[in-house]
């Protein structure tokens, strides 16, 4: 599952359409998506056909902490139609700040939401209000991208640097933040100045910018007022193509993403053994033997084929185990008989009855 928040706090910039109409192009290519309104406007549930004044319950029942209010987000999520779910917006996310300031952690509320759903969404799209106050933040906590729509005009760049400097502070608390990218939006080539200001555009964000640029586009308007994505209004149209292509370029992000998080993963995982595991050689003379076998606190006490030592020719049985610093107690079963390790003088009472031999690494 991949969270992508649209944010800027520029109003009009085009975030609820990027939301929309990504959210409508991933799920028509079959993935199973989520559109979280997390806009007081509700413009992304109206885009949508929903009205949310006679919702009884939306983004703010997930977020507010009043017991009798509070709701689960699969509890709030409208099915609308084949892939594609809403968790509406509503009025009410205005006055959350406010309800909510002194409650602890309340940044991370839109992140434990989606950690706790039990559905699997491959997708998760965020549409941000035009601030940068604490939903936006909350959005930027939970995501793995974050798309900055870009109006292709004057002044489209200016509040930019706040933006980022919030996805900064991001990973400066928890060491993880959001990917930044941009998304030149009503884009118009035919003007000289339109095409200076797409390059002062990819100037600024440097690779980090999505190569799809969002023409003007009148099918996009159309369709956010009846309440469906370009799509589904005209497919042929270059709104509906426009944010197609920039589904393929989100769909190869995301495996990108996926990759980075993996390779990250497996650097602290080689870390690990390379710090703190201490690699533990076990052997027994037992050349009569057909099976022998290491149980201890390390493994369960389970004699199962991983736990199973290699014969050498000399009839010793060895396995090498990486384990922790800890205090470990073992014995081997040789052909069902249970036996303390006959290198290893150091013991101690074993639950089974007797003694067990004790390891301290
Ligand atoms: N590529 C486009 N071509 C033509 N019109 C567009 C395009 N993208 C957005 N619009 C129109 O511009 C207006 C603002 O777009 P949108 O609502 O997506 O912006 P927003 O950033 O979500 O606004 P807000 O900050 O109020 O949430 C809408 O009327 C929308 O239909
Ligand atoms: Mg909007």
């Amino acid at each position: 599952m991949r969270v992508i928040s649209v944010a800027n706090q520029k109003g009009g910039c085009g975030k609820t359409t990027t939301a929309i109409n990504l959210a409508g192009s991933l799920a028509l290519k079959g993935y199973n998506v989520l559109l979280i309104d997390l806009d007081p406007q509700a413009h992304a549930s109206f885009g949508l056909g929903i009205k949310t004044d006679q919702l009884d319950r939306s983004m703010y029942n997930v977020l507010t902490r009043t017991d009798t209010k509070r709701k689960r987000l699969s509890e709030i999520t409208l099915h609308l139609w084949e892939n594609l779910s809403l968790a509406a917006g509503h009025i009410l996310l205005s006055t959350i700040e406010q309800e909510l300031r002194n409650e602890e952690d309340a940044i991370a509320i839109v992140y434990r939401a989606i950690d706790s759903l039990t559905a699997s969404y491959d997708f998760i799209i965020i549409d941000c209000p035009p601030s940068l106050g604490f939903l936006t933040f909350n959005a930027i906590r939970a995501s793995h991208l974050l798309i900055v729509p870009l109006q292709c005009c004057s002044l489209s760049l200016m509040g930019v640097g706040k933006l980022i400097n919030m996805v900064e502070l991001v990973q400066l608390k928890l060491q993880r933040a959001p990917k930044v990218k941009g998304l030149i939006t009503v884009y118009d080539k035919r003007t000289k100045y339109g095409k200076k200001m797409f390059h002062e555009i990819n100037r600024y964000f440097k690779d980090n910018i999505f190569n799809t640029a969002v023409r003007a586009n009148v099918t996009l308007r159309e369709a956010a007022e009846r309440g469906v994505p370009a799509l589904k209004l005209d497919k042929n149209s270059r709104g509906a193509a426009d944010y197609m292509s920039l589904a393929e370029e989100v769909i190869i992000e995301s495996r990108k993403l996926f990759l980075d998080d993996f390779y990250k993963e497996a650097e602290g995982f080689m870390a690990d053994i390379g710090t703190k595991l201490k690699a533990q050689t076990f052997t027994l003379l037992a050349p009569e033997a057909n099976n022998v076998y290491i149980v201890g606190d390390f493994n369960n006490w389970e004699a199962n084929r991983i736990n199973r030592l290699e014969q050498m020719p000399d009839g010793t049985w060895e396995k090498r185990i990486a384990l922790k610093p800890g205090i470990y107690k073992y014995k081997f079963i040789v052909d069902g008989e249970w036996r303390n390790d006959p290198h290893n003088s150091k013991t101690a009472p074993s639950k089974f009855g007797g003694l067990d031999s004790l390891l301290v690494i």
